[in-house]
């Protein structure tokens, strides 16, 4: 084959092979009322959690004035149960009358006041899973009106539909939102529905449609829950890392810090595993009850840092030992040419007592192939009680930690140049 046609062909083929609308370069970052409120529409008896302007309101004020905006964290996103269940005359979509008075765009005007991006749901089938109206027979006119609302960011879930239609449907609306012209960031929830179901989805397709995706169950306010998305996603790590990158990354749902459910330590867990796995980090949480340690782990700069490298690599993991997992993620040499990484050691044994661990780099799939000289290491959430210790003997490195109980340690490890 002439060389000329073999280069056009490689551009092609990668020019085409991930979503190119300019958005979700890395990782998004952003609220989202789901988790926190739910299907809340009682505006009477809850009227601080009703999924409502006022709240979408005062989420934008906090994000702006209390540093989550600053931090990276810039779309502010209503989930379902925010529409009438009517469409209006004309077909369009119309959002709750007396929980949004004066109409979504309203809403998006205001968000965007703010510097903060807008983000709506839908759903793809003929009913959202709260049971308002469904995009299926109204892709255009649905596509069409967030354009018009000035919505930034489209999650679509896939609740009364067709499993078989969604090959194809998703990709559609996803044209859609192109057609408007308005750049949508587009979270599809498709492989998580053909996965439950015990389908293989079609990664090609997804990559070069949708900017992030829903892989796995809803997160919901418990470590339990927390724990088991880590376990998915670690049995499924190597293969979803290779999906990832700018444009386009698996989604292992909402950060649940700051409710009930989780303790600092696996609060601090959850951040540090969710960074590693190139995730989203979307909020779903009151800002305006939230415990300063759990915001101060929200905006946590070297955290976000890792979250949003430029590399833009998913990381992985590389091994579950005697209960503790082992999540790595390669990032920006700081000495190029010289690896860097974020290993968290997470530790899932819950019995009340710090949990010894003890691993060859070799296991962690660390590289210390010449020339190596060692890394400096920093720990990105120290605990008086947690350490670690980096030795060698007979001629491999290895690492001894203590974590505690359903906890982490998070380490940022640096090779060294040769002195
Ligand atoms: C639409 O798709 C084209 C081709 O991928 C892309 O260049 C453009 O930025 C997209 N526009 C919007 C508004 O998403
Ligand atoms: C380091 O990177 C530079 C520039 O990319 C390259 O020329 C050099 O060969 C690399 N050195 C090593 C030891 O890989
Ligand atoms: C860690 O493992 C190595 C190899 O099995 C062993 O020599 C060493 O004693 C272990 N360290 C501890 C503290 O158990």
């Amino acid at each position: 084959m002439d060389t000329k046609l073999v280069f056009l062909v490689v551009c092609l083929v990668s020019s085409s092979s991930a979503l190119d609308n300019g958005l979700a370069l890395t990782p998004p970052m952003g609220w989202l009322t789901w988790e926190r409120y739910r299907c809340i529409t009682d505006c009477a008896y809850r009227p601080d959690e009703c999924i409502s302007e006022r709240l979408i309101l005062k989420t934008a004020d906090l994000m702006a004035s209390e540093g989550y905006l600053e931090a990276g964290y810039d779309y502010i996103g209503i989930d379902d149960c925010w529409a009438e269940f009517e469409r209006d005359e004309n077909q369009r979509l119309v959002a709750n009358k007396d929980r949004f008075p004066n109409g979504m765009k309203y809403v998006a005007d205001y968000v965007h006041s703010k510097g903060l991006k807008f983000g709506i749901y839908g759903d793809f089938g003929t009913l959202t899973c709260g049971g308002y109206p469904g995009t299926l027979n109204h892709m255009e006119i649905d596509a069409e009106t967030f354009g018009d609302w000035g919505v930034d960011y489209v999650k679509l879930d896939g609740c009364y539909v067709d499993i078989e239609l969604m090959d194809e449907g998703y990709p559609l609306f996803g044209e859609l939102l192109n057609k408007t012209g308005r750049p949508m960031l587009y979270s599809c929830s498709w492989p998580v529905y053909q996965e439950e179901l015990g389908m293989m989805p079609d990664f090609d397709s997804i990559i070069k449609h949708c900017n992030m995706w829903r892989n796995y169950d809803d997160i919901e306010d418990s470590w339990r829950s927390v724990d088991d998305i880590m376990e998915y996603f670690g049995k499924n790590s190597k293969r979803l890392a290779t999906y990832a990158g700018p444009g386009h990354w698996n989604d292992p749902d909402m950060l649940i810090i700051g409710n009930f459910g989780l303790s600092y330590d696996q609060s601090k867990a959850q951040m540090a595993v969710w960074v590693i796995l190139a995730g989203p980090l979307l909020m779903s949480t009151d800002l305006g009850d939230i415990k300063p340690e759990f915001k101060e782990l929200l905006l946590n700069k070297e955290l976000i840092a890792i979250s949003q490298d430029p590399l833009g690599k998913a990381g992985y993991r590389p091994l579950k030992k005697s209960q503790i997992s082992v999540w790595t993620r390669e990032i920006t040499p700081v000495v190029s040419n010289r690896t860097s990484l974020a290993v968290a050691f997470v530790n899932h044994n819950d019995n009340g007592t710090p949990r010894f661990g003890n691993f060859t780099f070799e296991e962690l799939e660390i590289n210390t192939s010449e020339p190596f000289n060692g890394y400096d290491i920093e720990d990105l959430l120290p605990s008086s009680t947690q350490k670690y210790t980096v030795y060698q003997s007979n001629g491999r490195y290895r690492f001894e930690v203590l974590v505690n109980p359903t906890g982490v340690l998070l380490l940022k490890l640096t090779a060294k140049a040769s002195s």
